[in-house]
């Protein structure tokens, strides 16, 4: 055999081959742990998607609606724009995948941060585009360094908003002078996967940018069911944008990227609006909780817009990883992303988060941190 991938792909990490959590427990000779690692929903799907996908089963022999018509239609209606100004992915991942294919060719420049979601840049890497990475300042999108890396071959700029792994979280009044620093021929991308959890009057109104793209770049923003609504196994996001640039993104999916139980589910739980509102309430009296209880035990945790939430916890972050795991509780080392003594946790239910407590607390102890 001999291959000959392209070259800008040998250079590439593969995302790194996580083992299913039976795998961890068996090799650790632990039951019943709980992952606090991935910014799930801890309190599961909602029922109600629950039966639309059993019931959507018998038809597993049939192609799914290439156009999501009905889940289209109905996020149209919770967002109030027009079905076309809507575009559905495998995950908000694939509708990433889309921008980055229908803007970017070789040798073209695409801006992020880091530390950031890092699925941006690997889709620029597979295009053979150019990765231009600002760093974060006290944890926030640098706009200005961000604005001053601006060149005529910039196609895009990825932000995530609130930021993963920080938490942290842009005003509209810095987002809007921000934009009218830009030239109109970019594209800015606000993934707002978190923005269920954040307060109505600190969300940006993308809505109303992606109807006026006057003299300022278009606007496309990026939401998913993966979060808030507790479907990240059946894999749904979406990019709302002016339709102009809906068409584009239309012409690089394959005609079913989203699978016929996905549709399903996620129009079931758009509609359960108690599941939706209990998560986003318990996420947040979660959060203050935890916030408390990690302060009491000598770490300093970091205030955050979303249901996960930075910790230093003044040792090897990796070490401290390793001790909760053996004690069955799973979370984030950041050690990769350049806070080596920082962990991230997801917001668990109030017994997940407890247990969370007390093997922090024994860990710390084991390991004489703080
Ligand atoms: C900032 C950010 N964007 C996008 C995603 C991916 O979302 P999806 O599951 O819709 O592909 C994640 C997942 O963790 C994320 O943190």
């Amino acid at each position: 055999m001999k291959l000959h991938p392209a070259p800008n792909i040998k250079d590439i990490t593969p995302y790194p081959p996580g083992k299913p959590l039976e795998e961890l427990e068996r090799e650790y000779g632990i039951t019943g742990s709980i992952k606090l690692a991935s910014n799930e929903n801890p309190w599961g799907p909602s029922p109600k998607a629950v039966q639309a996908v059993i019931s959507s089963l018998s038809n597993l022999h049939r192609y799914p609606d290439g156009s999501s018509y009905y889940l289209t239609a109905a996020l149209a209606n919770w967002l109030d724009v027009d079905p076309q100004e809507i575009v559905l992915g495998n995950g908000s991942n694939e509708v990433i995948e889309f921008l980055v294919k229908a803007f970017v060719q070789k040798n073209d420049e695409v801006i992020t941060s880091h530390p950031s979601f890092l699925m941006y840049q690997k889709f620029v890497q597979v295009r053979g585009g150019v990765n231009t990475v600002i760093p974060l300042r006290d944890m926030h999108h640098d706009l200005a360094a961000i604005t001053r890396a601006v060149t005529d071959k910039t196609r895009l700029i990825f932000m995530d908003n609130p930021n993963n792994p920080c938490g942290t979280l842009f005003s509209r009044d810095r987002f809007q002078r921000f934009l009218s620093g830009l030239p109109e021929d970019i594209i800015v991308v606000l993934d707002e996967a978190y923005i269920d959890f954040v307060e109505p009057g600190q969300r940006i109104d993308v809505t109303s940018y992606i109807r006026v793209p006057n003299n300022i770049p278009a606007v496309v923003s990026l939401r998913t069911f993966s979060k808030a609504f507790g479907l990240a196994g059946l894999r749904v996001g979406y990019g709302i944008m002016h339709r102009d640039v809906a068409g584009l993104l239309h012409r690089v999916r394959q005609p079913f990227n989203v699978n016929l139980l996905a549709q399903a589910g996620a129009l079931a739980a758009l509609d359960d609006k108690d599941h939706y509102s209990k998560t986003i309430t318990e996420t947040a009296n979660g959060r203050d909780w935890l916030s408390r209880k990690v302060e009491e035990l000598g770490c300093r945790p970091y205030h955050s817009h979303t249901n996960f939430f930075l910790i230093d916890v003044r040792g090897d972050a990796t070490m401290l990883y390793e001790t909760m795991l053996r004690k069955g509780v799973i979370v984030r080392s950041m050690q990769a992303y350049g806070f080596p003594d920082f962990i991230r946790i997801t917001v668990g239910t109030s017994s997940e988060n407890q247990r969370f407590v007390k093997s922090l607390k024994e860990s710390l102890q084991e390991l004489g941190y703080a």
